[in-house]
């Protein structure tokens, strides 16, 4: 799938905005707060339903403006799509999300229209922080490539909170928890099953991938990025998966915590280089590197699973990339519409030959204009961006 054209309205920024991508590389650089990230966002908010930022929707809406408004142009030979999201803050927030002028009823229907992987600075946290960031990961990577797993996650998440609203209730009246909790339990183990046998078969599919991209990125061949499943429910494909009995024993001490302390809210995938836990061990550089190789082996499986090209969104990728990196990782995307930010312009050098956009402030509206159009250019016709 390829972006034709992006259309914001009162989109954070921008007040109005109408753009028509390359279908290959577009870079995009500007000062601090010029708009280079905003621009992702509203691509992400049409593939994913919101931000990639931890932030609420509200603030997406041009500050003093009723609403605001993405809306992108698909295309993929001869199928074209359309997708808005509309932000409207009132007493009650809406949030629409309109796929060739119907309105969907649930989030769950607009994934897989527009595939996308992020890359932005919060990524490096796949690398930094703790579990919670690797879970997220893993499942808006299987989430894009498999709808029941993203409902099985949904139905999980919705089991637990029963589970824990009835731990908490017999933690605070020191009682025994409600006989109900055995429903919750089997419908836990049910989801759980098939939330961490998807994890697990396709961190399996990415492994391999994820080790070429770290080399090919780095090109240092001795350096092994391995990763690998870590479960707090121990089991093996093929056999029973023991949750249910697991919850049953765990009981007493998950109403002492008043949460349920088992299941694949509590896993992580464990990431090493040359054996050693990378977190502990990998340079800035290594760490960007890693993260990267995640995402790129993300799209990579996107693409493997639904034969679908995911569009690519690098946010300031470049800094703390050497030269070296910075080229090898253009080796990596080509054939991806790829969406690069960068705020130094000496980060351009790598990026010579892609077509180049400076994002710019007109009395704190956002604008962009073509700085320069790469020899690939010639591929396609392509009109002047339109500003209204
Ligand atoms: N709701 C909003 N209304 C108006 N302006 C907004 C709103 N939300 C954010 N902004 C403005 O958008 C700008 C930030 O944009 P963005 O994060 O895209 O910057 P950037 O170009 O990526 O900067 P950097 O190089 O620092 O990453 C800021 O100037 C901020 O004031
Ligand atoms: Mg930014």
């Amino acid at each position: 799938m390829v972006i034709d054209r992006i259309e914001l309205t009162h989109y954070r920024n921008y007040e109005k905005l109408i753009m028509e991508p390359h279908p290959g590389v577009n870079i995009f650089f500007g000062q601090n707060g010029s708009g280079k990230t905003n621009l992702l966002e509203a691509i992400h908010y049409c593939s994913l339903g919101k931000s990639h930022r931890i932030s609420q929707d509200q603030n997406a809406v041009m500050m003093g403006k009723d609403g605001a408004s993405c809306r992108l142009f698909l295309r993929e030979g001869e199928f074209r799509k359309e997708i808005v999201v509309k932000l409207q803050p009132g007493e009650e927030f809406a949030k629409s999300v309109w796929i060739d002028h119907k309105k969907i009823g649930r989030l769950s229907e607009m994934m897989g229209v527009l595939r996308c992987v992020i890359f932005s600075p919060e990524d490096l946290g796949l690398v930094r922080d703790g579990p919670s960031v690797r879970r997220r990961y893993l499942d808006m990577m299987i989430s894009q490539i498999s709808r029941p797993y993203f409902i099985a996650l949904q139905q999980y998440r919705s089991a637990m909170n029963q589970r824990n609203a009835i731990l908490k209730k017999a933690k605070i009246s020191f009682s025994r928890p409600d006989d109900m909790i055995e429903d919750f339990e089997a419908s836990m183990t049910e989801y759980a099953e098939q939330i961490c046998s998807a994890r697990v078969r396709y961190i399996e599919q990415i492994s391999e991938s994820v080790q070429q991209i770290y080399r090919q990125i780095s090109g240092i061949k001795d350096e092994a990025f391995k990763i690998r499943y870590h479960a707090s429910v121990p089991w093996q494909q093929g056999t029973g998966f023991p949750m249910a009995e697991m919850l049953k024993n765990n009981r007493e001490e998950d109403v002492r915590q008043g949460i349920t302390g088992i299941g694949p809210q509590r896993d992580d995938l464990i990431l090493t280089l040359n054996g050693k836990n990378m977190k502990l061990y990998a340079s800035q550089g290594q760490t960007r590197t890693g993260a990267l190789s995640l995402k790129l082996a993300q799209l990579y499986l996107i693409q493997q699973v639904t034969g679908d090209q995911p569009v690519l969104l690098l946010d300031d990728v470049m800094s703390e990339l050497d030269i070296r990196r910075r080229m090898n990782l253009l080796s990596e995307i080509e054939g991806v519409q790829t969406f690069i930010t960068c705020s130094d312009e000496g980060d351009l050098e790598a990026w010579q030959n892609y077509r180049t956009y400076e994002v710019f402030t007109q009395g704190g509206n956002g604008q962009l204009s073509v700085v320069k159009e790469g020899p690939d250019i010639q591929k396609q016709i392509l009109r002047e961006p339109v500003f209204e």
